[in-house]
């Protein structure tokens, strides 16, 4: 009996052993139901020729980043860019690649320039992966991931992906949505990005969670001169449903986010500090909810689109309309040394979907310190 209650108790450990490595908690906000590999058993592969191979084969896998997987030296020498009019400041801005499908350079002048092929296009993942960092170690080193035509059921959870031609405009993408359903970021750390640390669209991405991560946008080479990243978050897929929380966006200088096209955007207790430009752009068609959040030395939290979309931005003064639409508390954002955010378009709220799946919006206060003791890669 006392052999058999042993046995029993070293099962359960080895039983939490096995669920430890891999993805933890569960997916929330409108990416409910995500599970990535699932109950596949996780494995750490050896490297960058396999992590591509399992995350592009047809398997359900839960795939362990225990260790910085390189993908960068496949330069690409005597190559051609612009510089365009952005790059006031030499060397400390960002120059583009001038990519053949691309006609972006237009006539700005020509220069030859050497870049990393890789981080050109991110790897596609295929439906049904947990790609998950094990303590601080996982780190994609040159080369993005990209979950499109028609993938679904990804999890990408405590991974640092870094280092993809930051010097250039169109350098790279951290990761992309074009045509995907149910994906969940959650504790990725993005820097050093040359285009897009995050980008959706332009085909639809379905249900989306991206939570508790970092963008990190200090660079030597920005497009606006001042040491901070613009192209850090873009929402252009149609008919999306992103929930964007427990963020820490900093040291951005625009498109932190820019939205357009028929999504919803519920931004709530998420950290924006130290952004010289914009952070939220939201522009025809989308539905943005923004609550909760605070902006900490954010120039413009809300940049008045030319063809403006639909913004609910909670404020303490007009709280109540958004409480009888959504039947419980809204939260209000807090700003402080930064611009206005001014926004009360209230169809935002009554075609707001139904069902919170799961989430909770806590008060202002609480959001500064939790983001910056929780959100990104952690051991
Ligand atoms: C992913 O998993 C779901 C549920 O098990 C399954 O129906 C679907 O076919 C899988 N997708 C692929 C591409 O294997
Ligand atoms: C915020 O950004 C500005 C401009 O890059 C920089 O000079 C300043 O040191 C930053 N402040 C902090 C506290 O990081």
């Amino acid at each position: 009996m006392a052999i058999q209650k042993s046995l029993l108790a070293a099962l359960a450990l080895l039983g939490a052993t096995a669920q430890a490595a891999g993805v933890s908690r569960k997916a929330f906000g409108f990416a409910t139901g995500t599970t990535g590999g699932g109950s596949a058993s996780a494995a750490s592969p050896s490297d960058t020729a396999e992590l591509t191979s399992w995350l592009t084969d047809s398997t359900p896998r839960t795939i362990l980043i225990d260790k910085e997987f390189n993908f960068l030296g496949s330069k690409c020498t005597d190559c051609k860019c612009c510089k365009p009019s952005s790059n006031t400041c030499g060397s400390s801005g960002q120059n583009a690649i001038d990519l053949d499908s691309s006609s972006w350079c237009g006539s700005y002048p020509t220069l030859t320039c050497t870049y990393d092929k890789a981080a050109l296009e991110g790897i596609d993942v295929a439906s049904n992966k947990s790609i998950v960092g094990v303590g601080s170690a996982g780190v994609l080193r040159g080369k993005g991931l990209r979950i499109r035509n028609g993938v679904s059921n990804v999890i990408i959870q405590n991974i640092h992906i870094t280092e993809l031609n930051p010097q250039y405009i169109w350098g790279g993408d951290a990761i992309t949505l074009d045509g995907s359903d149910l994906v969940w970021i959650d504790h990725v750390k993005t820097s050093l990005i040359g285009r897009q640390h995050f980008v959706a669209g332009y085909e639809a991405s379905g249900r989306v969670t991206i939570s508790n991560s970092e963008f990190d946008g200090q660079t030597s080479w920005s497009a606006t001169c001042d040491g901070h990243h613009y192209w850090t978050i873009l929402g252009y897929g149609k008919n999306d449903k992103v929930t964007f929380t427990g963020n820490y966006i900093h040291h951005t200088s625009g498109r932190s986010p820019k939205l357009e096209f028929n999504s919803y955007w519920h931004a709530y207790n998420n950290y924006w500090y130290n952004n010289t430009g914009h952070a939220f752009d939201v522009g025809d068609g989308t539905n943005a909810l923004i609550e909760g959040n605070v902006f900490n030395q954010v120039d413009t939290p809300f940049l008045d689109d030319s063809s403006p979309g639909k913004t609910y931005a909670v404020s303490a003064s007009d709280k109540s309309s958004c409480d009888s639409a959504l039947g419980r508390t809204c939260v209000a954002n807090t700003l402080t040394s930064s611009g206005e955010l001014s926004a009360s378009d209230s169809s935002v709220l009554s075609s707001w979907p139904k069902g919170e799946f799961g989430i909770s919006v806590v008060d202002a206060s609480r959001v500064k310190s939790a983001v910056l003791k929780n959100a990104g890669i952690h051991a």
